[in-house]
This record gives C-alpha cells, sequence and structure tokens, in this order.
C-alpha cells in the first residue's frame, strides 16, 4: 500500500496509434529521438524522472544560492552524514560529475578498476583517467538472492596478474544497474573491504540505489532481518572509503549528486577537482534548491513507507509481464524489470538488434518507452539482449502497470510479423551510439 497520494497531477495523453507509427518512423525508430509529450508511461529510466514530495518542494523554498557557504550546502551535509554516514561531501551536479571528480583523483594511467559490474558512465570514467576497468561479477544462478554480488576471488585473480600496486580503487555498485538492477549483500560489501585492504586499494561503494540495496537486504539477508533500512544502508555503507552518488536515484531528486569520502586528504583532492568540473564545494554545479531536494529526498528514501512501496512496485510490474508469457530477468531488480529481447524475438537474431524492435513496437502498440540494453547500445560487445523498464520514483500508479502488460500482449500478437532493424545513421562514438543513431526495418 502506497503511504502518499498525489497532490500535483501531470497530464499525459497517448496519441493514436496512427501517430505512434509517425512517431515512430519520425524518430528514426530510437526512443530518445520521441518528444516525450508523445510518450505515455515512460519507463526510459528511473533516474531523475520521479516526484518529489511536498516536504521536498517545500525546502526548496528555502534553498541558500549564496556561491560560497550556502545553508542548504549544509543541510544536505547533515543528510549525508545521518543516512549514509560520510562526514565529508564534494558536491556534484549528477552522478557521472562526481565519477568525474573522484576516479580522476584515483585512478591513473595504466591502472586498474574491479567492480561488480561498470555502469557505462564508470566505465567511461575509468578509460578517461587511464585506467582499464574490469566486471568481477559473481557467477550467482537464478536462485541466488544476491545476484549483484561482487566475486572477491576475481579481483584477487586481477591483482595477481597486473601487481595490486595498479588496482588503486575497488568499486562495489548496488544495487548492480548492469546485472538486472540486482541486489550487493552486507556480507559480501565486508568482503570486498577486506580484499581492498590486502590491495591496499580504496574501497569505493557507487550507491546511486543504496536505499533500494538496503531494502532487499532486510528481506533476503537473514542477518539482517529485524533491522530498519535506514540502519542497514549506515551499515552497508559504514565498510567504504568512499562513496560515489548520483542524487537522480536514492536521494529522489530530479537532479545532483556527490561524492563522501572518509580521508581527509582524499576529500581534500576531490574538491580541488570538484572546484575545477563542478563548482565550489557548496554548490557543485547545482542551485541552493537543488541541494536542499536532495537533503530531504536522501532521508525520505530510507523510511519504511517509501521504500517498501517502490520496490514492491517494480515486483508487481514484473509479475503483471510474467501473467502474460513476458520473459523477465527474475527476481526483479529493485528499479527495473529486464526483458530478455532474444527469448521473447527468437526470430530475430542479435545483429536485427531484437531488443530495439521490442522497444518500438511497445511504443508502436501502446506509447510505452521503454530502453534498449543489447547489440544497438553496446555495439559488438556480445552481451544478452535486454529491454528494461525503469519504474520512476512514486510517479505511476497499478493502471499505468497494467497499461503496460496490455500493451505486451499487443505486440505479442503481432510477434510472427516483425522484422528486424538496421542502423541507417549513427554518431561518430559507438558508444554514444544508442542516444541518437537512425535505424530502418530491414528489406
Ligand atoms: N552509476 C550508476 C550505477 C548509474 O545507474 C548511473 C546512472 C550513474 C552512475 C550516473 O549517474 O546519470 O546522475 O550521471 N544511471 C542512469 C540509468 C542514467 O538510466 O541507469 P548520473
Amino acid at each position: 500500500m502506497r503511504a502518499y497520494r498525489a497532490k500535483v497531477v501531470e497530464p499525459i495523453s497517448l496519441p493514436d496509434r496512427e501517430e505512434r507509427t509517425a512517431n515512430l518512423e519520425e524518430a528514426g525508430y530510437n526512443v530518445f529521438n520521441l518528444d516525450s509529450d508523445d510518450v505515455f508511461v515512460d519507463l526510459l529510466t528511473d533516474s531523475g524522472t520521479g516526484t518529489m514530495s511536498q516536504d521536498q518542494w517545500a525546502a526548496m523554498m528555502r534553498g541558500d544560492e549564496a556561491y560560497a557557504g550556502s545553508d542548504s550546502f549544509r543541510r544536505l551535509r547533515e543528510s549525508v552524514a545521518d543516512v549514509m554516514g560520510f562526514e565529508n561531501v564534494v558536491p556534484a551536479h549528477q552522478g557521472r560529475g562526481a565519477e568525474n571528480v573522484l576516479y580522476g583523483v584515483l585512478v591513473s594511467e595504466g591502472d586498474y578498476v574491479p567492480n561488480n559490474t561498470h555502469f557505462d558512465t564508470t566505465r567511461a570514467h575509468v578509460v578517461n583517467n587511464g585506467g582499464t576497468p574490469v566486471d568481477c561479477p559473481t557467477d550467482a544462478a537464478g536462485d541466488d538472492p544476491f545476484q549483484g554480488n561482487l566475486d572477491p576471488e576475481k579481483v584477487r585473480e586481477l591483482a595477481d596478474d597486473v601487481g595490486a600496486e595498479n588496482v588503486p580503487a575497488l568499486v562495489v555498485t548496488v544495487t548492480n544497474n548492469s546485472m538486472a538492477g540486482q541486489p550487493v549483500s552486507v556480507e559480501n560489501v565486508r568482503e570486498a573491504r577486506e580484499v581492498a585492504d590486502e590491495l591496499d586499494a580504496t574501497f569505493v561503494v557507487d550507491a546511486c540505489r543504496f536505499a533500494e540495496n538496503a531494502y532487499f537486504v532486510q528481506q533476503r539477508e537473514e542477518e539482517f532481518a529485524e533491522s530498519s533500512v535506514a540502519a542497514i544502508a549506515r551499515e552497508q555503507l559504514s565498510y567504504a572509503d568512499a562513496v560515489v552518488m548520483s542524487g537522480k536515484k536514492d536521494a529522489l531528486s530530479n537532479i545532483g549528486g556527490f561524492v563522501g569520502a572518509r580521508d581527509e586528504d582524499l576529500f581534500e583532492r576531490a574538491k580541488q577537482r570538484g572546484i575545477l568540473f563542478e563548482g565550489f564545494s557548496t554548490y557543485g554545479g547545482l542551485a541552493g534548491r537543488d541541494l536542499e531536494a536532495m537533503a530531504v529526498g536522501l532521508r525520505e528514501a530510507v523510511t519504511p513507507e517509501y521504500i517498501e512501496s517502490r520496490v514492491e512496485q517494480v515486483r508487481e510490474l514484473g509479475d503483471l509481464l510474467r501473467d502474460v508469457g513476458v520473459p523477465i530477468h527474475t527476481p526483479t531488480g529493485g528499479h527495473a524489470v529486464y526483458v530478455d529481447a532474444e527469448a521473447y524475438l527468437p526470430d530475430i537474431p542479435p545483429e536485427e538488434f531484437p531488443g530495439q524492435v521490442l522497444v518500438g513496437e511497445l511504443y508502436r502498440e501502446g506509447g510505452v518507452r521503454a530502453v534498449e540494453l543489447g547489440e544497438f547500445a553496446f555495439p559488438g560487445e556480445d552481451r544478452p539482449q535486454l529491454v528494461r523498464l525503469s519504474l520512476p520514483r512514486r510517479s505511476y500508479f497499478r493502471d499505468h502497470l497494467e497499461h503496460v502488460a496490455e500493451t505486451f500482449e499487443k505486440v505479442s500478437a503481432r510477434r510472427g510479423e516483425l522484422v528486424g532493424l538496421e542502423v541507417v545513421e549513427e554518431p561518430p562514438m559507438k558508444e554514444l551510439r544508442h542516444f541518437s543513431a537512425r535505424l530502418e526495418p530491414v528489406a
């Protein structure tokens, strides 16, 4: 049961099928090119797309827009200390800004950075600083409650191969976005801490979805069955030397991010780099009101009223899709349902983008916008052909979820007639292809 009701509403509308088909063609079969006005249920991302609370909006009115020494920053710092246990905070405009600040300080030419699984922007910032990102996920089977975990043995093997002195940082991403939003156990973070100590590496937690992760820990890790989500979050982050955060996720805000650092020296270096790239150390590329929104959002994210309905709504969407025969990753993750597009459209080979075909048809049949995470987004990487349906926080109701399931049924009914896609126009950087490329159905 949701312990909130709507007070401000945003009208949405569903263009008719003919218009949707025209929009899809005009967008070059790439839903990043659609106008959001033409989208009915927008599940492109959970990042920055959620609904803020009345307390967040109220706090924004007292945003202190001072260049230096902003009171709003002080309130954010107090929240980060209370909720996440970090006293030293460097604000940034969003998660990748925080990554630029932290990895710019930690990583240099020739270094290796292990992570349970790198998110794209994390990977890019490690590479940008001359490092090599190495994914070290567990080989967890489907019934493992913590499929997002890091494999500490893989990290030790990497260090044996390249030399521990070339592994300056070890990262654990909670939840593991690139691994279907699956959680990481507290036990696993304790193991990661031990490995980091063995290697004398800085242990970083990418805490974007730390509250969702803590909820899973409460539900699944025996030691924490009686603990509050707030206490679990603090416990889990207490093992880290630094956190990198996108406020657009579990700070329930539309923009913002930060680095938290325990060590004074690391903090000082991050602060200097923050000034260079993000802005002075008490605003970090944000308006004072944005700092306020994060300060309040962080506290709300770990309340039982919020977090249970959040994660359970994602499960609800997964259940509805499973009931109509859609092959999804189970159990569902904390922020999104991941569909196996290869299993759903077995006649379309990966090089003809079955995931992107499905994304286009979800728009055509129901104005639903999802995102492809397969051959189109990651060319030549031989990844599974996934489609992600991410739920914005506190934004949609049960009937929207039912609409998504009904839309899948309509696509399923036409499955036999669907054909693959080919790229006809793409930007120079292949890593950024899926944001702007145009496609056409194969002849
Ligand atoms: N780390 C993780 C695990 C993320 O999921 C993201 C963003 C970032 C860092 C970067 O944060 O967007 O504020 O710069 N993920 C979004 C998504 C974009 O759709 O999954 P950001």
